[in-house]
C-alpha cells in the first residue's frame, strides 16, 4: 500500500491544540501552525481499524495489558534497536512528560539538582522547577552549524550542584542530534561515576535520517541499564499524542519501585483503553507506514534545506540527524528576540516555536515542525521569504 502524505487534512475545529487555539495563545487567528510536535498526517490504517473495532464494541471499561502487548513492544525494540527488554521493566504511563515529572519526584528530594542540556524541549525544565527542584544546565556547544556536548562542563555541573538526576533527550529536540556511542558512553560514565540517575527520553527514536542510528542509552553499556529510566512512546512515531500512552522501561528494581510508588501516590492506575489498542496495532503492523513516512520526511527536509539555501540564505538550517523538528539559526537576520518573533508571527503569519523557549542557547533560533504535507511547508516558507524581504 502506498500512503499519501501529500493529502491535506483539515484539522481546524477538531479540538486540535496546534490548529484551534491561536486566539487563546495570543496569536493571529489565520496563522499557519508548524509548532507543537504532532503531525498533519493520518495515523496508519491498522491503528484506525483497531480504534474503530474498540469503538464498535462500545464498552470502554478499565483495561490492562497482557503478554501479547509486551511481545509487540519486545519485537519493536529488538528488531529496530537490538534492545532486549524484559517484561518486568515495563511501566506504562499517560505520556512521557508525566513520566519525567513523576521520576523527578520519585528519585530526588525538594531542592535537589536535576541537570538538562539546553537548548532542550522546554517541559524538562518546567518539570524540574514545578516540582521545586533546582535546575542545572549543561549548555550544548554550537559551532560551525553543529551541536556537541561540553563534557567538562557537564561533569563540573554535576559535581558542583550534587546533581541527582539527568534528563537526556535522545535524539535531541530541538537540535536534532542523534547521539553517538562515544558520546553516550562518555556522558553515561560521568553519571555512573557520580551516582546520577539518567532519564533517557527516547520518544523521537524512530525518526533518524539516513546514515544515523539511534542507540538506546540503557543498552550502550550493561552498567547504564542500572541507572536508566528509558522513556518511549508510539505517540510521535504514529501521531497518537492525544491518546496519551507511553512505555517506560526501568531495569533497576529499586528505581522502578520508587517510580511505581510515585505513580500510585498521584492516583493513577490503568491506561487509556484506546491508547492501549492504538499502541499495540501501531507497533505490530505500522512498520511499512513508518518506512514510507520517513522517506517523505527526508523529502521535506531536503525541500526545506534547498529553499533556505536558494531563497533565504540568511537563515541556516541546523541539519538534523533525527526528529521531524528543524532548528533554524536565524541569527544572520540580525534581529533581537522580540523583532524575530514579530517577523515570524506578525509578518510571516507563522506559528513556530521560538528558540528562547528552549532555554540557554535558544536565542536567535526558531523550531519548525516539518511533519506536514510538503505544500504546507512550501506555503510556510514562501510566507517567511516574503516577510524577510519586507524587512
Ligand atoms: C523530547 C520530547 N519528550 C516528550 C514529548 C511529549 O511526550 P508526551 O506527549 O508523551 O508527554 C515530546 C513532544 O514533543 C518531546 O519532544
Amino acid at each position: 500500500m502506498q500512503y499519501n502524505f501529500d493529502e491535506i487534512i483539515d484539522r481546524r475545529n477538531t479540538d486540535s491544540l496546534k490548529y484551534d487555539f491561536a486566539k487563546e495563545r495570543e496569536k493571529p487567528e489565520e496563522i499557519l501552525p508548524l509548532w507543537v510536535a504532532d503531525m498533519d498526517f493520518k495515523t496508519p490504517a491498522c491503528v484506525i481499524d483497531a480504534l474503530v473495532d474498540k469503538s464498535q464494541h462500545g464498552i470502554f471499561g478499565y483495561s490492562e495489558t497482557k503478554r501479547d502487548y509486551f511481545e509487540v513492544l519486545q519485537h519493536w525494540f529488538s528488531s529496530r534497536f537490538h534492545w532486549k527488554i524484559q517484561p518486568e521493566w515495563l511501566v506504562k504511563t499517560p505520556g512521557v512528560v508525566y513520566a519525567i515529572s513523576t521520576a523527578i519526584r520519585a528519585l530526588t528530594a525538594k531542592g535537589d539538582a536535576v541537570l538538562v542540556q539546553q537548548p532542550v524541549y522546554y517541559p524538562f525544565s518546567r518539570s524540574v522547577l514545578v516540582n521545586q527542584r533546582k535546575l542545572a544546565v549543561n549548555q550544548l556547544i554550537y559551532s560551525q552549524g553543529k551541536y556537541r556536548i561540553d563534557f567538562e562542563d557537564l561533569e563540573e555541573k554535576v559535581i558542583k550542584n550534587h546533581v541527582k538526576l539527568f534528563i537526556l533527550c535522545s535524539p535531541h529536540n530541538p537540535v536534532g542530534r542523534v547521539w553517538t556511542r562515544e558520546e553516550l558512553i562518555r556522558l553515561g560514565d560521568i553519571c555512573l561515576k557520580h551516582g546520577v540517575i539518567v532519564i533517557s527520553d527516547e520518544i523521537h527514536a524512530d525518526f533518524t535520517y539516513q546514515g544515523y542510528r539511534h542507540l538506546v542509552f540503557a543498552d550502550v553499556k550493561p552498567e547504564f541499564s542500572k541507572i536508566a529510566v528509558t522513556c518511549t512512546a508510539p505517540s510521535k512515531t504514529f501521531n497518537l499524542a492525544g491518546l496519551q500512552i507511553s512505555n517506560i522501561f526501568i531495569a533497576s528494581g529499586d528505581i522502578r519501585s520508587k517510580f511505581r510508588q510515585e505513580i500510585a501516590r498521584s492516583g493513577y492506575s490503568q491506561m487509556n483503553t484506546m491508547g492501549i489498542a492504538a499502541c499495540r496495532a501501531a507497533y505490530a503492523k505500522g512498520g511499512e507506514w513508518l518506512a514510507q513516512l520517513k522517506e517523505y520526511l527526508a523529502g521535506n527536509l531536503n525541500f526545506l534545506s534547498g529553499f533556505l539555501q536558494e531563497k533565504l540564505p540568511s537563515i541556516r538550517l541546523v541539519e538534523p540527524e533525527g526528529t521531524y523538528l528543524a532548528w533554524l539559526d536565524c541569527s544572520g537576520l540580525g534581529l533581537d528576540s522580540q523583532k524575530l518573533e514579530d517577523l515570524i508571527v506578525n509578518r510571516a503569519q507563522l506559528w513556530l516555536d521560538s528558540g528562547t523557549m528552549f532555554g540557554a542557547g535558544g536565542e536567535g533560533f526558531q523550531r519548525v515542525n516539518i511533519a506536514c504535507p510538503r505544500i504546507i511547508l512550501q506555503q510556510a516558507l514562501i510566507q517567511l521569504e516574503d516577510a524577510v524581504k519586507s524587512l
